[in-house]
């Protein structure tokens, strides 16, 4: 049974997800910047096993893998974000089996996500800080973005995974103020980095899930 993850945006953007997974080509990783508790990490790693990219479970060659980055640590921020998007009371969530979790702020959160994703073994769990990301996968064909959306940080972040992406990849900036001013935030989102890099052409946004989808190259 599909474990109930909580989620902020992740679950719902599965259906989006997996149509584009359905198209991406052999051989290719896939890259989550964000994975939170891995809600959406579930659903990029439902389509790909769905659509025949991880024949052997995981350790061959040219098979692919899923690469999910975060600190993997619950935070205040997060939690009540979580708990006042999706009902959730604050820190509580519960599962498909009725189980409930408590997430208290400060906790390491990678051993859950790790039990809510064991059927995929493909996928590589990167726990720490993005800023420090360093990336040796294959080539990538999907990448979504769901954490590091300012300034320096998010320029950053861009240019490590850039290099890597393959002409054609579909990327998924996800972010509710992809192209609004955040006052006290700095002003370089990512609509003036795809803008300014000339490098991408958008496909289609879902402003209801904050998600700009463009491909690459
Ligand atoms: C918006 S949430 C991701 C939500 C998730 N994709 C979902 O749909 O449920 C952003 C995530 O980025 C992580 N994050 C933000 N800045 C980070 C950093 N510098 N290093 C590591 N993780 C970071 C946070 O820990 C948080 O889990």
């Amino acid at each position: 049974m599909k474990p109930m993850i909580p989620s902020m945006g992740g679950r719902e953007m599965g259906p989006v997800y997996a149509r584009y997974i359905e198209t991406m080509p052999y051989g290719l990783d896939v890259v989550e910047v964000g994975a939170w508790l891995g809600a959406g990490t579930y659903e990029l790693a439902a389509a790909m096993r769905d659509n025949g990219h991880t024949r052997t479970n995981g350790g061959a060659k040219d098979e692919s893998s899923l690469h999910c980055y975060d600190w993997f640590v619950a935070t205040k921020q997060c939690i009540g974000k979580a708990a006042g998007v999706h009902k959730y009371r604050p820190g509580i969530a519960v599962d498909g089996l009725g189980d409930s979790i408590k997430l208290t702020a400060g906790q390491d959160t990678l051993p859950l996500v790790r039990k809510y994703l064991y059927e995929f073994p493909f996928i590589q769990f990167h726990k720490g800080d993005i800023n420090n990301l360093e990336y040796s996968g294959h080539k990538i064909g999907v990448l979504v973005v769901d954490a590091a959306k300012r300034g320096p940080s998010f320029r950053r972040l861009m240019a490590k995974l850039e290099p890597h992406l393959v002409t054609g990849a579909t990327v998924f900036f996800m972010d509710y103020w992809f192209d609004l001013y955040k006052p006290g935030a700095g002003t370089s989102c990512q609509a003036e980095y795809v803008k300014a890099s000339g490098k991408y052409t958008h496909l289609k946004s879902y402003k209801e899930l904050c998600c700009e989808v463009m491909v690459y190259g």
